[in-house]
């Protein structure tokens, strides 16, 4: 069986790799040239832990990385990876995936194979049978379900353990009609993930899954946060032995309850977006979305005051922003609530150096030279009149008052609360820790 894989990003890649290193005959495509060129000599274009390693084997094995489209039509089990992100109303931009599904139409309209055609990119529902389906239907000239199958088969890695979820997922979810394809990609997924459930529904409800899924996550983080304003204003509370508390209850399970800063990332507030966009136009108001929403908002908002009312006007002051990608153990700072609060902070004029042990190079590519980039984590802090923990990358967790000496005015903020036992020497404020000393609630 040959299988191809178009969009080589986070997802795309990680499947490939994946599936390659198990000696399945795999074909990467993607359109960028040099990603694919970097890729086929075993680099990988983003950092992804275990990912080089298994991409490597794959290329070992039978793995081809190619940008000729054509090749698709050598392929049995097609999954489309490409991005599908959110356009400056926050609704779903499905400009690429609309294309890549023209390209792959027109590219299998001469195959005598049956082709089965997985759609793992996040689309709203209905995408699949009022978009995806007709493009296939008219640049192929052949009838799904007869000719090609078509199945929605979304996607819930987690990047920085994207290569140990694409090998274990939680869940495989299939949608579509009840096929002969269904039937195939059901046994090949049984094969492939014997521990996994299968879920098997229709595309439109398919769709739903993801939204669900990330929406829901998104939701209990904002409760956290929330709750973590309050306990801000309960001296002596902590947030995170309420967290680990409440998360023993397995109606409410312990993951997606560390109070932070907000969430970001390439999926959540995209993904978020796009619900309360599509549930508008379902003509549901979608209240409590928006209220996770807004309450993600606020929760940067809270740093940023917290900050002017310790350093008085912002503008000209060093501040230091340790973590730009949006979780530890990734260079991806895609709606990076780091990057977001960096953006006002130049607004206001702020001298912003930044350290993040991974991600300097992508935070490169949008601040230029208007911000610092720190060598070291000392070179970052030092002469600072405040420093922000905004990514719970391990190297912080190992910062002691030594680290803090060169600073000029010693304060910290502990956006991941993980200072909070040591003695800094140091005014410190940690989001979610009520104490007399810990503003953050005073508004
Ligand atoms: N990143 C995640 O953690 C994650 C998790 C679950 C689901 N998803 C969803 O999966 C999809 C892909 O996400 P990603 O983060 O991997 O995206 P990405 O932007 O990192 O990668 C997409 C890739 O597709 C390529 N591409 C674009 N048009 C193409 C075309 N016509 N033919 C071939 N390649 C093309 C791009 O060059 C890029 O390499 C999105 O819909 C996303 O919402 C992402």
């Amino acid at each position: 069986m040959q299988i191809g894989i178009i969009g080589l990003g986070f997802v795309g890649l990680s499947l490939t790799s994946v599936l390659s290193s198990k000696g399945f005959n795999v074909v990467g495509i993607d359109v960028d040239k040099e990603k694919c060129r970097k890729i086929s000599d075993g680099i990988s274009p983003f950092f992804e832990p275990d990912l080089e390693k298994t991409l490597k084997n794959g290329l070992k094995k039978k793995l081809k990385i190619k940008s000729d489209f054509s090749l698709v039509k050598d392929c049995d089990l097609i999954f489309v990876t490409v991005g599908t992100p959110q356009n400056s109303t926050g609704a779903i931009n499905l400009s690429i995936i609309k294309k890549a599904m023209m390209l792959l139409g027109e590219n299998i309209r001469e195959s005598k194979k049956q082709h089965i055609i997985l759609v793992k990119s996040t689309v709203v529902p209905g995408t699949m049978k009022d978009i995806i389906l007709p493009i296939l239907e008219n640049n192929s000239k052949k009838k799904a379900g007869r000719d090609f199958g078509l199945i929605s088969n979304p996607e819930f890695l987690q990047e920085s353990t994207a290569i140990r979820d694409t090998k274990f997922p939680h869940v495989v979810v299939l949608g579509g009609y009840s096929t002969k394809f269904m039937k195939k990609v059901k046994n090949f997924f049984t094969k492939l993930h014997p521990d996994a459930p299968i879920i098997i529904t229709n595309h439109q409800t398919a769709e739903m899954i993801k939204y669900a899924n990330n929406s829901f996550l998104a939701t209990k983080i904002s409760f956290i946060n929330q709750l973590s304003n309050i306990c801000q204003k309960i001296p002596g509370a902590n947030v995170d032995d309420i967290a680990k508390t409440i998360g023993l209850d397995p109606r409410i399970g312990g993951l997606f309850l560390n109070a932070g800063p907000g969430y970001g990332g390439s999926c959540l507030p995209k993904d978020m977006k796009a619900l309360i966009k599509f549930a508008k136009i379902t003509g549901v108001r979608p209240t409590l979305l928006n209220a996770v929403e807004d309450v993600n908002t606020k929760q940067l908002e809270e740093v940023i005051s917290l900050v002017k009312r310790k350093l008085g006007i912002l503008e000209s002051k060093k501040i230091t922003i340790l973590g730009t990608s949006f979780k530890p153990n990734t260079d991806d700072i895609r709606d990076s609530i780091a990057i977001e609060l960096i953006k006002k902070f130049l607004k206001r004029k702020v001298k912003v150096t930044v350290h993040d042990p991974r991600a300097i190079e992508n935070t490169k590519n949008v601040f230029k030279d208007k911000i610092n980039y720190g060598k070291s984590i000392e070179d970052a802090i030092s002469g600072s009149q405040c420093v922000i923990i905004m990514t719970q990358w391990k190297q912080y967790e190992k910062l002691t008052k030594n680290n803090f000496k060169q600073m000029k005015k010693k304060m910290v903020i502990d956006c991941r609360r993980i200072l909070v036992d040591k003695k800094l020497d140091v005014d410190y404020y940690a989001i979610g820790i009520g104490n007399d000393k810990n503003e953050m609630h005073l508004m």
